[in-house]
């Protein structure tokens, strides 16, 4: 039988447009590795955050430059979700991760340009070898310029919020609709006009709206574009 060739999927987009649930339904679909991102961003702001690098949306860029050597970010699965869980100087901090104030100076994290090289250079050398699915801003744009499936997700702003927040819920952490809404708008807008990396959708990458589409609907979306690419259809 031919084997398969394992390709690099990329899915970048705004803020809880439900990147990461089919980033994961899709690459469970195909047996490939999930990577969030995401997370990465979010771990170097929880470390700058513990020790007081980053408030209040501000960043202090250069204590933040100089720390960057002291930050190890690895992933381990976690053999009952099946899902890498990452880590940051060996600690599991998936939890901490959410948190609100991660969430309220990450993107002011993710601006500078020493952080992001990296990142990237770690996120390209996990996806080397293929097989991988990734969310992000700029997996398409940046990391991953000549994969072979580019997808750009969307949602309309009041659709995101609300599952933003019915997530925090799901999960027994403190939310706030209005306070969801605000975060959302302000990370749609720091993560779409920084210099460095600015989320945009890469000239190649096939548009999603999944406003009003469930996780199935986008799966059967999904399963057509990818036959289409690997000339299966
Ligand atoms: O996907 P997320 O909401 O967990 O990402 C958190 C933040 O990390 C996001 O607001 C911007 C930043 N980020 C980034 O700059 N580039 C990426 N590839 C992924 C995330």
């Amino acid at each position: 039988m031919k084997k398969r060739k394992k390709i690099i999927i990329t899915v970048d987009g705004y803020s809880s447009c439900g990147k990461s649930t089919f980033a994961k339904a899709i690459a469970a679909d195909l047996g490939y590795l999930y990577i969030d991102s995401g997370a990465m961003y979010r771990a170097v702001t929880l470390f700058c955050l513990r020790k007081g690098f980053v408030a209040g949306g501000v960043a202090d860029t250069h204590n933040i430059i100089s720390a960057l050597p002291e930050i190890k970010i690895t992933f381990r699965i976690n053999y009952d979700t099946g899902y890498y869980e990452t880590l940051l100087n060996g600690e599991k901090v998936e939890r901490e991760l959410r948190d609100r104030a991660v969430s309220d100076n990450v993107s002011a994290v993710s601006t500078i340009a020493e952080v992001r090289q990296k990142l990237v250079a770690l996120q390209r050398e996990i996806g080397a070898r293929g097989g991988i699915v990734m969310d992000g801003r700029d997996i398409g744009t940046v990391v991953f310029p000549h994969a072979e499936l580019k997808i750009f997700m969307t949602a309309s702003p009041a659709v995101r919020a609300k599952r933003r927040y019915l997530e925090l819920l799901e999960k027994g952490l403190p939310a706030d609709i209005a306070a969801v809404e605000k975060n959302i708008n302000e990370r749609d807008r720091i993560d779409s006009s920084r210099e460095i990396s600015p989320l945009r959708k890469a000239d190649d990458a096939v548009e999603l709206d999944n406003s009003t589409m469930t996780v199935d609907q986008q799966m059967d979306w999904f399963r057509k574009l990818y036959k289409q690419i690997m000339h299966e259809g």
